[in-house]
């Protein structure tokens, strides 16, 4: 669907984020059609420079991450839409300069790519210099507050200029297609709905798995840790997409309003049901506390927690969620592991015979359904387990195949003003009250992180977490 043409402010483009998403992101879109040649991407950072320097800064990240040639003649139309403002973000220079370039009739949209210290400053001298109005849109980048103290204070601050319905807070896994699949696999067909719930599902494994360290960006991370980096956001919104009721409409507050009651209804997390930990050097490279530049650090770049919901549908299925830097493979997946039949008729013959139920989010795209068929052969009846196998890619043809990048969808979903896939404010403080304690307990504790090896599946302790139930964690392998 093509947009209305519109202005778009991009604060921070000189920074990584919009290098190696947002740009690309935008011309991609560019490229498809959906943006109209009229709209205007005006970048808006400290550094000074003339809208052709940032062109030609833009066209570089784009050559760079969107992987098309220097002279592609897309290219040079998609740079034709930008300009550039120098701001100073604490002080006045630049904003009249900025209000200029506005025009009347355009949507008018303006993503915060800054450190969240900046989202006051920016706010309100969008609003003092008169450039936002009742109908701009803001959006806000993770992390958005470190715990429910600040974010509640980020929101009273940015409710102070915009309204909730102007306020797009970015996570960009709900952009991930197969994200979004979630949501149409359970609510676009009979077959799995009725099964959704304890008295069918022994227990869900929520997998992040990344084959990146920290380098890099280590003094970020190690203020951050795991939880805060991944479980408060990404998790925590694939587990409500997988937990919550059905919405009655695939409409932004009908959909929040569900996602909120799962968070809400998540119980206290005990000590004894996580295990933090940290990579080890592997002779090669540097292990978690030589990337962190902090030789201390008790912070956690792998986390697995058992997590309950307290709620008729979900009392008693326990949700196992492990995220973690510097694992076997990178590999996302949703596993749903079903009940054994009440009763079986066959002889045992020691097959598995719980069904499961695997989205795999990232790479390969995809689901498998293990069911239990006959193996062949004359010798009586045999069981043995197979998988229904499907990738996205081979199912919907090459079309398929191209998954668009999170940024994309949820930028064009700023324009066109569906905040469906977006965090509500009541949704991200309710995300972090739960995870809160969490935290504090483990901050006002002692204990360090057990050691794992880089490449491995993580800490051994958190096989156990897993075998005292008498579970066992799925293979991480790409
Ligand atoms: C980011 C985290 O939000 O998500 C990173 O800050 C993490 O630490 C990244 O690597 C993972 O995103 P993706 O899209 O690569 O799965």
């Amino acid at each position: 669907i093509p947009v209305e043409d519109f202005d778009l402010v991009i604060f921070g483009a000189t920074g990584d984020l919009a290098h190696r998403k947002i740009l690309p992101g935008l011309f991609r879109r560019f490229v498809a059609g959906q943006i109209p040649e009229t709209s205007r991407i005006i970048g808006a950072a400290r550094t000074e420079q003339d809208d052709d320097a940032f062109r030609a800064e833009a066209a570089k990240a784009i050559v760079e991450f969107a992987g098309v040639k220097k002279n592609d003649p897309d290219l040079v139309r998609f740079t034709g839409l930008l300009g550039y403002t120098a701001i100073d973000a604490k002080g006045e220079g630049g904003w009249k300069a900025l209000k200029a370039r506005m025009r009347k009739g355009a949507v008018h949209a303006f993503y915060f790519s800054v450190a969240p210290s900046l989202f006051g400053d920016i706010a309100e001298r969008l609003h003092g210099h008169g450039i936002t109005d009742k109908h701009s849109r803001i959006v806000v980048e993770k992390p958005f507050g470190r715990d429910l103290e600040t974010a509640r204070a980020l929101n009273t601050m940015l409710a102070q200029h915009f309204r909730e319905q102007q306020i797009y807070r970015i996570d960009h896994y709900l952009g991930k297609e197969t994200v979004q699949n979630l949501m149409a696999v359970r609510f676009a067909n009979i077959l799995f709905e009725p099964l959704w719930n304890a008295q069918f599902i022994d227990h869900v494994q929520i997998t992040v798995a990344e084959t990146v360290g920290v380098s890099g960006r280590g003094s970020y991370y190690d203020k951050s840790g795991a939880i805060r980096d991944m479980v408060q956001n990404h998790m925590m919104q694939l587990l409500c997409l997988i937990a919550m009721e059905p919405p009655y409409h695939f409409d932004p507050n009908a959909v929040r309003d569900e996602k909120l009651k799962v968070i809400r209804a998540l119980e206290p997390v005990e000590p004894s049901d996580i295990v933090r930990g940290q990579y080890q050097p592997d002779g090669k490279e540097p292990g978690y506390l030589e990337d962190a530049e902090n030789p201390d650090s008790r912070t956690e770049s792998y986390v697995a927690m058992k997590v309950r919901i307290s709620n008729w549908r979900w009392q008693g299925t326990p949700f196992y969620l492990r995220t973690g830097k510097k694992l076997r493979a990178r590999t996302s997946e949703i596993a749903i592991t079903f009940k054994e039949p009440p009763h079986s008729i066959f002889d045992d013959t020691g097959a598995p015979r719980a069904n499961e139920l695997v989205i795999r989010l990232q790479p390969n795209e995809g689901m498998n359904l293990k069911v239990m068929i006959k193996e062949p052969g004359p010798g009586g009846m045999r069981l043995v387990q197979v998988p229904l196998d499907m990738s996205f890619a081979d199912a919907l043809g090459p079309e398929g195949a191209d998954m668009p990048d999170a940024y994309e969808r949820l930028i064009m979903d700023v324009i066109r003003g569906n905040q469906t896939l977006f965090m509500r404010g009541d949704e991200v403080e309710a995300a972090w009250a739960w995870t809160d304690p969490i935290i504090r307990a483990w901050e006002d504790g002692k204990q360090r992180p057990e050691p794992y090896d880089a490449g491995s599946s993580g800490p051994e302790e958190a096989l156990r977490l897993m075998h005292r139930d008498n579970r066992r964690w799925r293979e991480i392998r790409a």
